[in-house]
C-alpha cells in the first residue's frame, strides 16, 4: 500500500514537472517585484546583470558631475502625435506603460534612437518620494522614462536591449505642484488599467509636452535598465528641470493601480515601484549646463584660500614670536644657573596629575 502511493506520487510529480514548461510563464521567465522575497536584492539570482556593473539609477551629486560642451540639445522628432492616432496604455504588472507608435525619435545622439514606450515610477501616498534618480541625495515624487532603442543599428528594442549603446532613455523628474494638463492625458485613464494586463486606447497627444522647460539642460551618463534584466546598455538623459503635477494627480497615480491581475486573491497595490540608487564606481556624469553652484563653489574656494593664507601669516607670526622668546630666554638663562631648581617640581606635578 505505502509502496503504491509512493509510486502514484512519483508519477504525479513527473506529470507536474512535465507540465511546467507549457504553463503560461511570464515573458521574462521569472517574476520579480519591488518588495518581499522577489524584491530587488533577489533580482541578480535570475538576472545576473542586476548585480553587475554600470547599474541605474544613481545619485546625481556634485562630486561626479562634469560640464561637457559637446552635449548638444536633443531634438524630439515626431513627438507631436495627432489626436487621430491612438496610443495603447497598459498595466504591465510593474508600471503603467504607454506604447508609442513608430516615428517618434531623438536626434542628437550618435545614432537615431526611436521611441518604444514610456512608463512611470512612483512612491506611495504616505511617502510620495518615488523617483529613481535622486539629485544630491534628494528624491522627487515620481519619474517618467521614455525608452528608445538604436534603430540605425537594430531592428527592435528587444534585440537592441542587450547591445552596448542599444538603448537611450529620457528621464523626467516629477514634483508635486500645480495641475499638469499634459500628464492628465495619461492619468485620466488610469481607472481603465487598474489591473495587470489591462489595456486601453487613448487619443494621441504631444509627448514633448511631458518634458520639462529648457530640455537642453540635462545630465548624461551610461547606465542600465532599472528593471530586470538590468542590461547595462542605456544612454541616460536625465533632464535638469522638473515638471509639476498636482497633489490629486499624484494621489491618482499612487492609488489607482495594482501589480496583480483583476481576480488575484492577494491583490497588491502598485506603489513604491522604484529601484534604489546604485553604486557609481568609476563613472562620470556629464552635464550640458554650467551650474550656478559653480559660483558658490568658486566663492567657497576663494574663502578657503584666503583663510589658508591668513592662517599661514598667523603661523609665521607665532613662530617668529616663539623664536624670539626662546632666544631671549636662552640669553637670560646664561645669566643665572638655576635649571634643576625650577624644573623638578613642575615635572613632578605633571606626573601626579596623570596618575
Ligand atoms: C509567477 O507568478 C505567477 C502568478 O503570480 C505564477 O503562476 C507563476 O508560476 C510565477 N512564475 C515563476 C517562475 O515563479
Ligand atoms: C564629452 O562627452 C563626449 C561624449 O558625449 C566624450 O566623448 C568626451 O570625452 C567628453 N569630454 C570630456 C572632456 O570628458
Ligand atoms: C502639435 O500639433 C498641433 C496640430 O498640428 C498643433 O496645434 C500644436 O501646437 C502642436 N503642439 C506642439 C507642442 O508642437
Ligand atoms: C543578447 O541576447 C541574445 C538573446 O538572448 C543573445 O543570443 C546574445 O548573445 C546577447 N548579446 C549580448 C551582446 O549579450
Amino acid at each position: 500500500m505505502p509502496h503504491r502511493s509512493l509510486h502514484a506520487g512519483a508519477v504525479l510529480l513527473l506529470l507536474i514537472l512535465k507540465e511546467q514548461p507549457s504553463s503560461p510563464a511570464p515573458l521574462n521567465g521569472f517574476n520579480w517585484t519591488y518588495s518581499g522575497p522577489d524584491g530587488e536584492k533577489s533580482w541578480p539570482k535570475n538576472y545576473p546583470s542586476c548585480g553587475g556593473l554600470m547599474q541605474s539609477p544613481i545619485d546625481l551629486h556634485g562630486d561626479i558631475l562634469q560640464y561637457n560642451a559637446s552635449l548638444v540639445p536633443l531634438e524630439f522628432q515626431g513627438y507631436n502625435v495627432s489626436a487621430n492616432e491612438q496610443f495603447t496604455l497598459i498595466n504591465d504588472g510593474h508600471s503603467v506603460k504607454l506604447e508609442l507608435p513608430a516615428g517618434l525619435h531623438i536626434q542628437g545622439l550618435p545614432s537615431r534612437y526611436s521611441a518604444k514606450q514610456l512608463h512611470l515610477h512612483w512612491g506611495n501616498q504616505n511617502d510620495p518620494h518615488g523617483s529613481e534618480h535622486i539629485v544630491g541625495g534628494k528624491h522627487f515624487a515620481a519619474e517618467l522614462h521614455i525608452v528608445h532603442y538604436n534603430s540605425d543599428l537594430y531592428p527592435s528594442d528587444i534585440i537592441a536591449s542587450n547591445k552596448s549603446g542599444g538603448l537611450a532613455v529620457l528621464a523626467v523628474l516629477i514634483e508635486m505642484g500645480s495641475f499638469n494638463p499634459s500628464y492628465d492625458k495619461i492619468f485620466s485613464h488610469l481607472q481603465h488599467v487598474k489591473y495587470k494586463d489591462q489595456k486601453v486606447h487613448i487619443p494621441g497627444f504631444s509627448i514633448e509636452e511631458l518634458l520639462p522647460e529648457r530640455p537642453a539642460e540635462y545630465y548624461r551618463y551610461h547606465g542600465s535598465l532599472t528593471t530586470p534584466p538590468c542590461h547595462p546598455t542605456v544612454i541616460w538623459t536625465v533632464f535638469r528641470n522638473t515638471v509639476q503635477v498636482s497633489r490629486q494627480q499624484l494621489l491618482a497615480l499612487e492609488t489607482a493601480l495594482y501589480f496583480t491581475r483583476e481576480n488575484d486573491p492577494a491583490p497588491r497595490e502598485m506603489v513604491n515601484n522604484f529601484r534604489g540608487v546604485q553604486k557609481f564606481d568609476e563613472r562620470r556624469v556629464y552635464i550640458s549646463f554650467q551650474q550656478e553652484q559653480d559660483l558658490t563653489y568658486a566663492g567657497l574656494s576663494l574663502g578657503i584660500v584666503l583663510s589658508g593664507a591668513l592662517a599661514g601669516v598667523l603661523g609665521v607670526c607665532v613662530i617668529l614670536a616663539v623664536s624670539i622668546w626662546l632666544v631671549r630666554r636662552k640669553k637670560s638663562k646664561k645669566g643665572g644657573d638655576n635649571k634643576g631648581v625650577i624644573y623638578k617640581p613642575a615635572f613632578k606635578k605633571e606626573t601626579e596629575a596623570h596618575a
